[in-house]
């Protein structure tokens, strides 16, 4: 049974995807351990609430140094011991030394088709004013390792997703995740547990 923690920000509705999928069978031989969120009174904390998972805030403005609240993260997934890292909507930058003690052991969902409108300041929404700014007609998501660069790791899945006239980014988000990353990272996640899929050699490797 692959053991993951699910660290998130906000809504957590790619979270409760991931939920949804374990109860409903489309995601096998996986448990969530925790949610770690890096903010209070986050609605992904009612939803780990309600599915029973244990929960833990961390939070970066409760430390006078970064290098406390990195540590402080670091002793909590230590402690809940997972085989796998999701970030699902996390919105913080991970430490760097966590990408070296679970190398190919995190993933990340992000919503654009990468190498477009991700990197440094590219998150939640602001990803979606900026691809309607752009007038792309067609956007989506990516699932990817995490390694050190920012949205730069090995791609595992990525689906398009059409732009559509009168879009808000809001419209849009909601869109991309209708379409795109509720699918992907369940999928992405069952994949990994089955040993479907793993990083090697800076790639992401598929076993068909
Ligand atoms: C999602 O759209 C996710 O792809 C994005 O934040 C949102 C979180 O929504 N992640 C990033 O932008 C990471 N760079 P959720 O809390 O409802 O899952």
């Amino acid at each position: 049974m692959l053991k993951i923690v699910v660290c998130v920000s906000g809504g957590g509705t790619n979270l409760q995807a991931i939920i949804d999928g374990i109860a409903n069978g489309s995601i096998t031989n996986t448990e969530i351990v925790g949610v770690i969120s890096n903010n209070h009174g986050v609605k992904s904390l009612d939803r780990a609430k309600a599915a029973g998972i244990p929960a833990f805030t961390i939070c970066p403005r409760e430390f006078s140094e970064r290098a406390d609240f990195h540590k402080a993260f670091l002793d909590k997934l230590a402690e809940l011991a997972p085989d796998l890292i999701v970030l699902a909507g996390f919105l913080v930058k991970i430490p760097e030394e966590m990408v070296s003690a679970y190398p190919g052991r995190i993933i990340n969902i992000h919503p654009s088709l990468i190498p477009s409108f991700c990197g440094v300041g590219y998150y939640g929404l602001r990803v979606h004013e900026r691809a309607l700014e752009r007038g792309v007609k067609v956007t989506g998501a990516t699932v990817h390792f995490v390694n050190e660069g920012m949205d730069e790791g090995p791609i595992i899945s990525q689906k398009a997703v059409n732009v559509l006239d009168g879009d808000t980014p809001e419209v849009l988000q909601r869109r991309v995740m209708e379409e795109a990353e509720w699918i992907l990272l369940p999928r992405a996640i069952d994949d990994y547990a089955n040993g479907r899929i793993r990083m090697e050699n800076g790639r992401c490797v598929r076993k068909v």
